[in-house]
C-alpha cells in the first residue's frame, strides 16, 4: 500500500474518458488499497482512479457514518441508471484547489457497479451520499464539478489558476 500523488486541474488526464475494467486481479486490488490510503491521507470522502493518473473506471467512497471509523466501498465500472429530484450542495474536489461551490445534482440516484470480484451490484442512495456518487462518477467521464458552475464562475477560476501557473514559471 502506498500513497499516490493526486493530479491537479488542469492536468489533461482528468479530462479523459476512463476505460472499463475487465480484469479483476491482484494489481487491481493493490491499486484499490493505494487509492483508499490516498483518499484518507488527503483527507477526502471519495476518489476516482483518474485522479491518481489511472484512467480506468474505478472509484472508492467512504461510507462511514462515524467520524473515526474508516469504511470504504469500491465501485468498478459504476453507472448511474436512475435519477430522481434535485438538490444543491457545496462541493469541493481534491483535484481542484482552493475552490468550493454550490452544485445542482440529482437528489437520489441508482448506481450499477461491479465489486472487486467482478460481481454486479445495484445501489440506491440519496442526499449527501448521492452527491458524492455523482461527483466521483463524473470524474470517470472527464467531468469536474467546475463544469457544473456558471460560465462566469468557471472562467474566473480558470483565470486564477492560469495566473498561479504563470507565477510559478516566472
Ligand atoms: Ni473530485
Amino acid at each position: 500500500m502506498s500513497l499516490r500523488p493526486i493530479l491537479i486541474f488542469p492536468d489533461p488526464i482528468l479530462r479523459q474518458k476512463a476505460k472499463k475494467i475487465t480484469i479483476f486481479d491482484d494489481s487491481l486490488t493493490e491499486l484499490i488499497s493505494d487509492m483508499a490510503a490516498t483518499m484518507y491521507d488527503a483527507p477526502g470522502i471519495g476518489l476516482a482512479a483518474p485522479q491518481i493518473g489511472e484512467s480506468i473506471q474505478l472509484i472508492v467512497v467512504d461510507v462511514s457514518k462515524e467520524e473515526d471509523e474508516q469504511k470504504f466501498t469500491v465501485m468498478i465500472n459504476p453507472e448511474i441508471t436512475e435519477r430522481e429530484g434535485s438538490q444543491v450542495d457545496e462541493e469541493g474536489c481534491l483535484s481542484v484547489l482552493d475552490l468550493t461551490a454550490s452544485v445542482k445534482r440529482s437528489q437520489k440516484v441508482t448506481v450499477h457497479y461491479q465489486d472487486t470480484s467482478g460481481a454486479a451490484h445495484t445501489f440506491t442512495t440519496e442526499d449527501r451520499f448521492a452527491v458524492v456518487m455523482q461527483h466521483e462518477i463524473d470524474h470517470l467521464h472527464g467531468i469536474l464539478f467546475l463544469d457544473h458552475l456558471s460560465t462566469l464562475k468557471r472562467a474566473l477560476y480558470k483565470k486564477k489558476i492560469k495566473k498561479q501557473l504563470a507565477a510559478k514559471k516566472g
